[in-house]
């Protein structure tokens, strides 16, 4: 028997490799054409300019702390049987990669410790990463005409996030089976609270995103940052009038379509920019709708505003089971965008200031 050195033994291996991979080229070229209809204008690609990437991202500074990716999760959930894991697993990410994460909805918190230990995820996340606890504008504008902020504080407090995040959702709580009327238009509501308050508020919509007038009045807060939850992706307003009897799901349904995309927010706030006004509120969360690494870059690229960009739904899909599963998701989303920053440039670049 002729004896193979450990180098034949290697050659071979190779050698069956390329064949094998040639062959997998003749039965998928033929499989894998593209169409110039298809392609993302969004991006010109520049394979000349750069190698993989091998450096970290810059650290980005947020809400008085520093960020390692410009990605946030997105607020999600509390309360039912995944959500401690979830929640859990989701911290984790953020822990190892550097993340931000906004709480899902810390309602049920104000009135019962039940459910505590699904939101209590600070020593898993860290005290060097962003954590928000999450409440609806009707609970606010509740507490806020009850003088019951302090509330609010014992919330923060007991959950050590670094602040609030607010949803503000007329059209989610109009079309819920259970929803709560809005009395007051919400930005009044949260001028007041900003009054009441001490720790830093970020105000969100969940899936319909703010037109220009209530952009307007949003980036004349002091917030530390506006979250979009933009027409596009998930849509609580979709979710809830599907919860309802039939006759309502028919009488709401031509609000489902209603919204503001990312993008068109982005454009709406870099034209106030570029008129020349001046915000109390500097800093962006891009989410609703953000569908991977490209979207993410494509869109923090674009805003003349300091932004980060968030996902919810993507992050619920990879956090349900092993942590593995979510790591790999996070750490494809960060090598994604690191390849797209090395190599895309945007075809319609941002107006210079
Ligand atoms: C399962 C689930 C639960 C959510 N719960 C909340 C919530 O409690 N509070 C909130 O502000 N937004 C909530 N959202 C909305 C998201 O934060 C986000 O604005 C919206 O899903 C759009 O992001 P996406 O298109 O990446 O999913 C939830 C989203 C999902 C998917």
């Amino acid at each position: 028997m002729t004896k193979i050195s450990k180098n034949d033994n290697l050659q071979g291996e190779q050698a069956s490799d390329d064949s094998q991979r040639k062959s997998d080229h003749i039965n998928l070229a033929l499989h894998s054409q593209t169409l110039v209809n298809e392609l993302d204008r969004r991006f010109y690609y520049e394979p000349m300019v750069a190698g993989f990437p091998s450096e970290p991202l810059n650290s980005i500074p947020f809400a008085g702390k520093q960020i390692k990716v410009p990605i946030w999760v997105s607020s999600m959930t509390g309360g039912h049987l995944m959500s401690g894991k979830i929640n859990r697993n989701l911290a984790m990410a953020c822990k190892e990669f550097g993340m931000g994460m906004g709480l899902g909805s810390c309602r049920m918190l104000l009135s019962e410790e039940t459910y505590f230990a699904d939101f209590d995820v600070r020593s898993i996340l860290g005290d060097e990463n962003p954590l928000f606890a999450n409440l609806g504008i009707a609970q606010i504008e509740q507490m806020v005409e009850r003088n019951e902020t302090d509330k609010l504080r014992r919330l923060v407090a007991s959950l050590k996030a670094d602040g609030l995040i607010v949803h503000v959702n007329p059209l989610q709580e109009w079309v819920q089976p259970e929803g709560n009327t809005v009395h007051y238009p919400p930005s009044e509501t949260i001028e007041k609270l900003l009054e009441k308050i001490d720790f830093k508020l970020i105000v969100k919509e969940v899936g319909q995103g703010f037109g220009p007038k209530s952009i307007q009045k949003l980036l004349k807060l002091p917030l530390t940052a506006i979250e979009f939850g933009a027409f596009g992706g998930t849509n609580f307003a979709k979710v809830e009038i599907q919860r309802s009897s039939d006759i309502k799901q028919e009488l709401h349904r031509p609000f489902v379509n209603i919204g503001v995309s990312a993008e068109e927010m982005i454009d709406l706030i870099n034209d106030m920019v570029l008129n020349g006004n001046k915000f109390a509120c500097n800093q962006l969360i891009i989410s609703g709708g953000i569908h991977n690494y490209l979207d993410g870059y494509y869109l923090t690229q674009k805003s003349l505003l300091p932004s980060i960009y968030a996902q919810a739904s993507a992050f619920l899909k990879y956090s349900q089971g092993e942590y593995s599963v979510l790591q790999k998701f996070v750490s494809t989303q960060i090598e994604g965008f690191k390849m797209a920053q090395n190599y895309l440039t945007l075809r319609n670049p941002k107006p210079a200031l």
